[in-house]
């Protein structure tokens, strides 16, 4: 299988890609990344010299770049990570979150449509579905109610590639995944954003009273759940990828602070984030059902293998806290 995976550079994509080549699933990963600020081809050093993975430097907003290499490349399958991916960045700054992930989503879509592509998996998010009242479950019926320009901009991206595959009948997949962590994540997420500020013993900013719920998985479990349904997912479907772990973000914290044996006064509660989903909930069951996945890593087992991966690159932290990183720490925390 010849795999072109959109925002291969990133957190998850990168992952995905490490975890394709290891496990032998593809003959060929090509990486389409424009390389932003969160792209980081530092991520994929373990399998750059690897004759099965090839890096393409290109806008997914760039229709004919994209087109030159899609063409080339032939791909049996699209992974579509590529994304603007932070909530407080596009609170601060919207316009790229609207360009990227629905202009550039529409260009790739496009693009798959003129190269009669044979299989196109859009990584989206539980966000869209917005904030969830207690005991509700959002399953893939569930309404579209977003509140940030990030999800608003990730439901209009999952709307319109469904659309591909009700109108074109382009072969389009939909996953929806809860809050992923784990190593190389970019430390503007909570989970590496509290437990990097630890380690150096600086503040932990939680947004409002800390009681909002998200729904943890690590890293590998969605990324062997976009395996699934790339093999066995049905076109014009939606999967959620869910990791029956919902926690709210204080305990989060306390947890790392527990666990980097710092204590609790680092916490510092300041001016929530403006929109603030009170609480996401997944139902995976569709997926389940379908494919056989269930997430197999607990949070505690999680967490500390990602701590402990952020203890030993203190390089890789160090570089990618340096530069832009403090620009965006000082806008976004600075007046908090
Ligand atoms: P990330 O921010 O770590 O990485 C995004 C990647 O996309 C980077 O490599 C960046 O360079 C690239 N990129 C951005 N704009 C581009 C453009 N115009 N053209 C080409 N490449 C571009 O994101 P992530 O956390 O790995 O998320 C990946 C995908 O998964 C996103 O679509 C996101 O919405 C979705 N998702 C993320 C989570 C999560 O918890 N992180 C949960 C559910 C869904
Ligand atoms: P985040 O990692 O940005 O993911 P998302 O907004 O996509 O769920 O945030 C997770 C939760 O943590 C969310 O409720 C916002 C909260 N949060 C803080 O309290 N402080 C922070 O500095 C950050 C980045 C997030």
């Amino acid at each position: 299988m010849k795999l072109l995976v959109t925002g291969g550079a990133g957190f998850i994509g990168s992952a995905f890609v490490r975890m394709a080549l290891a496990e032998n699933r593809a003959a060929l990963v090509v990486n389409l990344d424009k390389l932003t600020y969160a792209g980081n081809l530092e991520n994929l050093a373990s399998v750059a010299g690897d004759s099965r993975y090839r890096f393409a430097h290109a806008d997914i907003c760039d229709a004919p770049r994209v087109n030159e290499v899609l063409a080339g490349v032939q791909p049996d399958a699209i992974v579509h990570f590529a994304a603007e991916s932070h909530v407080d960045r596009s609170i601060l700054s919207p316009e790229p979150v609207f360009q990227t992930n629905l202009r550039g989503t529409f260009t790739l879509l496009e693009a798959a449509r003129l190269n009669r592509v044979p299989r196109f998996l859009h990584v989206s998010t539980d966000e869209v579905y917005g904030s969830i009242e207690p005991p509700d479950e959002a399953g893939e019926e569930y309404p579209l109610k977003a509140s940030s320009p990030y999800s608003a901009s990730k439901a209009g991206s999952d709307l319109l590639a469904l659309s591909y595959f009700v109108t074109y009948r382009l072969p389009v997949t939909v996953t929806r995944a809860s809050n992923n962590y784990g190593p190389y994540q970019f430390p503007e997420k909570l989970i590496p954003l509290m437990l990097t500020n630890a380690f150096e013993g600086l503040p932990l900013p939680v947004y409002g009273d800390g009681r909002q719920i998200r729904d943890r998985l690590s890293l590998e479990d969605p990324c062997r759940a976009l395996v699934s349904v790339l093999s066995l997912g049905r076109p014009g479907e939606i999967y959620n990828i869910g990791g029956n772990c919902s926690l709210p973000n204080l305990e989060v914290v306390r947890r790392i602070l527990r666990a980097t044996g710092q204590p609790d006064s680092l916490v510092r509660t300041v001016a929530d984030r403006p929109g603030h989903d009170r609480r996401y909930a997944l139902s995976s069951a569709k997926l389940q059902r379908e494919t056989g996945w269930s997430p197999q890593v607990s949070f505690d087992g999680g967490l500390a293998r990602t701590i402990d991966w952020y203890r030993q690159n203190q390089e890789w932290v160090r570089r990618v806290k340096s530069g832009e990183y403090r620009n965006y720490y000082e806008l976004n925390y600075g007046g908090r």
